[in-house]
């Protein structure tokens, strides 16, 4: 996701009025970053879907979050301005609402973030059973302390009035963790990556732990309702089965005396805000001027983090396979591939950053003409703005995933398509393809098959290209961030109310 906004408070969602108590998200990464420019200061909140649904709710209610980074010390120094510290008054910064650390020593931060979370279990998660690292002991026992420190974090700074949201794979233990200390407490937790079938689950060593510790909590949500279902089947298959009872029909669990609900609660963006973006003079002024810059008839493009479940270099290939196949298309179309860079200490992440731009250069080596290219490449973060110009000026936006939790820049792309004017090619093996059924949909290991889908979208008469968009952009705003907030909250009020 994208999103990068300073403190703007548009787009505040409901929560039910008669709810108290604050909610208290709890997650890896902070929400804001404080950014220097000699000693000109600016908070960012940061970039992604999770940020931006939630902390318009946390300003509203005076919530408070908890997690890794100490917000009041980071300082990103913008433009290589260096900064002088010292000269910064930190106590007229102010933030929002409370945000509380949790001090991590570099240690563990290179086991617990780098180690276990990103080198384990987003590997095995994500299906790339063979990028995971199993033996490096010191990543488990960093991975325990950090989620302990979350889970202190969370008995020192909250009540049993509270509503705890712990988010993503990184802290799959704080739920047990705070229910042994404070058993009345509420607890949910949300998984933004994919849950594994069973047959893949199974391989990660210390796999009861996880579950027992996913199991503290009242509610455990996840994006697609397959992936709830192969958690009931983890759960089912490898606990003790005389401590474990499970109704399948309402997706429930019961252990150690409660009941746990499961369910899925697919996440979205907020479809009005970008559509209000879009609409604005300044964008169109933009998203022109930035037309003009591209001599050719289509355009394609492609956004996303550079990690390797991406599937941009399976992109890649298909796009010289779609230049090999349909020669007709040279010099009338070329692809912007957007990459930003992410966990670039980890080695898997380096090794794709360098096979991305082999690929660029051999792709843009085989077939540039004269002034024309067949790739533009960025490798550096867009601003949401931005990347929405992208979009608008796009014909078609290729969304390749080898496996995905969801995607949101697939739901980005058909919010910004006011015009109706777009196609949206997407990997069958995202969360998002569950949802948005008139896309056209690939196989991201069949490349022939991609390349093929791209020449039928730049081919697509236009009343069905806009009969498609149209249904795309009434799916994505039905079900907006809104819509997955308010009914995140509402499944965990009624699994509290039901424990
Ligand atoms: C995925 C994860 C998030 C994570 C994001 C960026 O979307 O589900 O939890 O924050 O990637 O990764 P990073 O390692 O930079 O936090």
């Amino acid at each position: 996701m994208t999103d990068q906004n300073t403190l703007d408070s548009t787009a505040v969602p409901v929560i039910e009025p008669n709810r108290s108590g604050r909610l208290v998200i709890v997650s890896n990464r902070e929400p804001y970053t404080i950014q220097t420019h000699g000693n000109d200061i600016r908070i960012e909140r940061m970039p992604g879907g999770l940020v931006s649904a939630l902390d318009p709710v946390l300003r509203q209610r005076d919530g408070l979050w908890i997690c890794w980074e100490d917000t009041s010390k980071k300082m990103v120094e913008v433009n290589d301005v260096a900064s002088d510290e010292d000269s910064i008054d930190w106590d007229k910064i102010q933030l929002p609402y409370q945000i509380q650390s949790v001090p991590l020593t570099q240690e563990e931060i290179n086991h617990y973030y780098y180690g276990y979370a990103n080198t384990r279990l987003w590997p095995l998660f994500h299906y790339f059973i063979s990028k995971c690292n199993f033996f490096e002991e010191q990543d488990w026992p960093s991975y325990v302390t950090a989620n302990q420190k979350f889970a202190d974090a969370v008995v020192a700074h909250t009540g049993a009035e509270d509503w705890i949201w712990v988010q993503d794979y990184h802290l799959l233990l704080v739920p047990e963790l705070v229910r042994k200390q404070r058993p009345h407490h509420k607890i949910s937790l949300f998984l933004h990556i994919p849950f594994p079938a069973l047959e893949v689950f199974k391989i990660l060593p210390k796999r009861d732990v996880i579950l027992q510790g996913m199991l503290g909590s009242d509610l455990i949500g996840f994006h697609v309702p397959d992936y709830a279902t192969y958690f009931l089947d983890a759960v089912e298959r490898l606990l003790p089965q005389e401590d474990i009872t499970i109704d399948r029909e309402h997706q429930r669990i019961y252990y150690q005396g409660r009941g746990i609900q499961v369910g899925a609660f697919p996440i979205s963006i907020d479809t009005k805000k970008i559509a209000a973006l879009v609409a604005t003079p300044t964008l169109q002024k933009r998203a022109q001027q930035l037309r003009d810059n591209y001599p050719v008839k289509y355009l394609g493009v492609s956004v996303d983090r550079l990690d390797y479940t991406k599937g941009i270099l399976e992109n890649l290939q298909a796009l010289q396979l779609f230049f090999e196949k349909y020669p007709e298309y040279i010099r009338k179309f070329s692809f912007i591939q957007i990459a930003s860079p992410t966990r670039t200490a980890v080695p898997a992440y380096q090794r794709m950053r360098e096979e991305v731009e082999q690929a660029v250069g051999r792709i843009n080596g085989l077939f540039s003409q004269d002034n024309w290219v067949p790739i533009y490449y960025f490798y550096r973060r867009f601003s949401l703005e931005d990347v929405l110009t992208y979009f608008m000026i796009a014909d078609v936006a290729m969304i390749t995933p080898l496996r995905d939790g969801m995607n949101l820049v697939a739901k980005e792309y058909c919010a910004a398509k006011i015009d109706l004017s777009g196609v949206l090619i997407l990997s069958e093996l995202t969360g998002a393809a569950y949802e948005l059924r008139e896309a056209l949909m690939i196989n991201p290991f069949y490349i022939e098959e991609m390349a093929d889908k791209l020449h039928e979208a730049l081919t697509l008469p236009m009343p069905i290209r806009q009969a498609k968009m149209r249904a795309l952009r009434q799916t994505v705003s039905d079900y907006d961030i809104h819509h997955w907030l308010q009914s995140f909250m509402d499944a965990f009020t009624h699994a509290v109310n039901h424990r």
